[in-house]
């Protein structure tokens, strides 16, 4: 997939999507604290929606970036996901999820969580990589992560061994001015 998108751009509130779970005795591990796969996938999951709203397609999880898990999450607790796009390129979209958690009354609130999920959009026909529409950031926050996308997409390809490290011209120039 070379060819650029001459989509329409989008905002990121357009595709922004949040989930919300109650943890149940089979979501967690022997001491009763949610289990990190199940998170995980719930992380996908939202992830996902939110990629297929802006592309309006298919979408495959390419790559997740790190995923830490500061806080443990008890059986009955309560488990809300926020996604939103930072960035689109090409046939790929970075995604941002934030995770909290809370008690059933709604206290301890605590970020759980966060991470970048990397998806691709593939056409329905053919299933191979397809355009998207390019993002439209709007606020500071936005616009920070809108330019931090173009490095974590260079780490995440070096990562995967799609480029080699002399290709990271942002990731490069960055770490020359710090
Ligand atoms: C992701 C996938 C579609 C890429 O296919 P490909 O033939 O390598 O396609 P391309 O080389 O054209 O790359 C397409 C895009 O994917 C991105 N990409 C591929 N691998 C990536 C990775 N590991 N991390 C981040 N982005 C990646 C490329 O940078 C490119 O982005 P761009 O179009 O925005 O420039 C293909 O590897 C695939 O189908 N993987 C399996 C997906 C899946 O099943 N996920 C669920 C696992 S259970």
């Amino acid at each position: 997939m070379s060819k650029s998108s001459t989509l329409a751009p989008k905002t990121i509130a357009e595709s922004k999507t949040t989930m919300t779970e109650m943890v149940m005795p089979n979501d967690t591990n022997p001491i009763g604290n949610l289990m990190g796969g199940n998170l995980m996938r719930w992380m996908d999951i939202v992830t996902s929606i939110c990629a297929a709203k802006h592309a309006k397609n298919y979408v495959v999880t390419a790559s997740v970036d790190n995923i830490s898990f500061t806080t443990p999450i008890k059986n009955g607790e309560v488990v809300t996901l926020n996604a939103q796009i930072t960035r689109a390129f090409n046939s790929s979209m970075e995604i941002f999820v934030e995770v909290f958690a809370q008690t059933l009354d709604g206290n301890n609130i605590r970020k759980s969580n966060q991470a970048y999920f990397t998806f691709v959009a593939v056409d329905r026909e053919t299933m191979k990589p397809c355009p998207v529409p390019p993002v439209i950031p709007l606020s500071e926050e936005e616009q920070k992560r809108y330019e931090g996308a173009q490095r974590r997409r260079e780490i995440r390809l070096i990562l995967s061994g799609r480029i080699e490290p002399k290709e990271a011209t942002e990731v490069i120039d960055y770490f020359k001015n710090v």
